[in-house]
């Protein structure tokens, strides 16, 4: 496994329990959705995961991966992508820029080396070579978290979290990120943990899937399984309220 949660509890200020005894676990380039109602711990799990928070109590393995280990070599594991990347790229950076100083930060390469894995991040997230010089602002949404993405894939993480990553994107973009991931996990063995509220998402990415709801985990396993035949009412009413039902992203559509 990549990932092993045990048991986690997240109780905030004021009492308010967002994760209650939640456990899962993602295999070594697997892929496991967490879905579920707004509000019901998915944002605060993935979170905690990436070490942005501190769990109540609970445990949480990755990989092989020392509790003890500090920063840097966390973020050869984990790596997480956020719904906007806007707000997560810095406007003043080129995407080649944006792309070496993480290169530079986790890798010893001279000029020519940093420029071709620049190249090759590029190629991975079928980001044409010509927006190497373009800030964030003259790039479209999906482009931007394009770079976003490279940007998390750049250290050659195992796990990658993404928190509604296509969410805020039109859905023929979405479709192409979608692919996108598809490849680039068939690409890098990377695993994911995809957070979304979308259940033709899950079906197109994930293998595996856990229904949250008020912050435990009522439902799981194999995608086909639990949305084909889902047995918790709460699973059946999110299952009844696809908004496209039956959409598959189109390969091969045109680029944002
Ligand atoms: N920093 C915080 N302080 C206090 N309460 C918080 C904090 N972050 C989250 N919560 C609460 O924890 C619960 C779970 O929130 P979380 O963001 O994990 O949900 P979510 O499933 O990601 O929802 P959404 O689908 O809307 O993103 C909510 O009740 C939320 O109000
Ligand atoms: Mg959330």
């Amino acid at each position: 496994m990549i990932l092993e949660v045990n048991d986690l509890r997240k109780v905030f200020h004021r009492d308010e329990v967002a994760v209650d005894g939640v456990s899962f676990a993602v295999p070594v380039g697997g892929s496991l959705a967490i879905v579920g109602e707004s509000g019901s711990g998915k944002t605060t799990c993935a979170r905690i995961v990436a070490g942005l928070e501190h769990a109540t109590s609970g445990t949480i393995q990755l990989g092989d991966l020392s509790p003890k280990s500090g920063r840097k070599e966390k973020a050869r594991v984990v790596q997480m992508v956020f719904q906007d990347p806007y707000q997560s790229l810095d406007r003043r950076q080129t995407v080649s820029s944006c792309l070496g100083e993480i290169l530079d930060f986790h890798s010893d390469l001279d000029k020519s080396q940093r420029a071709e894995k620049i190249k090759d991040l590029l190629d991975l997230v079928g980001l044409d070579q010509r927006y190497a010089t373009a800030l964030p602002k003259q790039l479209s949404g999906g482009q931007r978290q394009r770079v976003a993405i490279a940007r998390a894939l750049a250290p050659l993480p195992r796990l990658l979290i993404l928190d509604e990553a296509v969410a805020a994107l039109d859905v023929s973009i979405q479709a192409q990120i979608l692919n996108l991931l598809v490849d680039a996990r068939a690409a890098t063995g990377v695993g994911y943990l995809f957070i979304t509220h979308d259940l033709s998402v899950v079906r197109h990415v994930c293998d595996d899937v856990i229904v949250m709801r008020r912050g435990q985990v009522v439902e799981r396993g194999p995608v086909e399984k639990v949305l084909g035949d889902p047995t918790h009412d709460y699973t059946k009413k999110l299952v009844g309220s696809i908004p496209r039902p039956g959409w598959v992203p189109a390969r091969g559509s045109t680029r944002d």
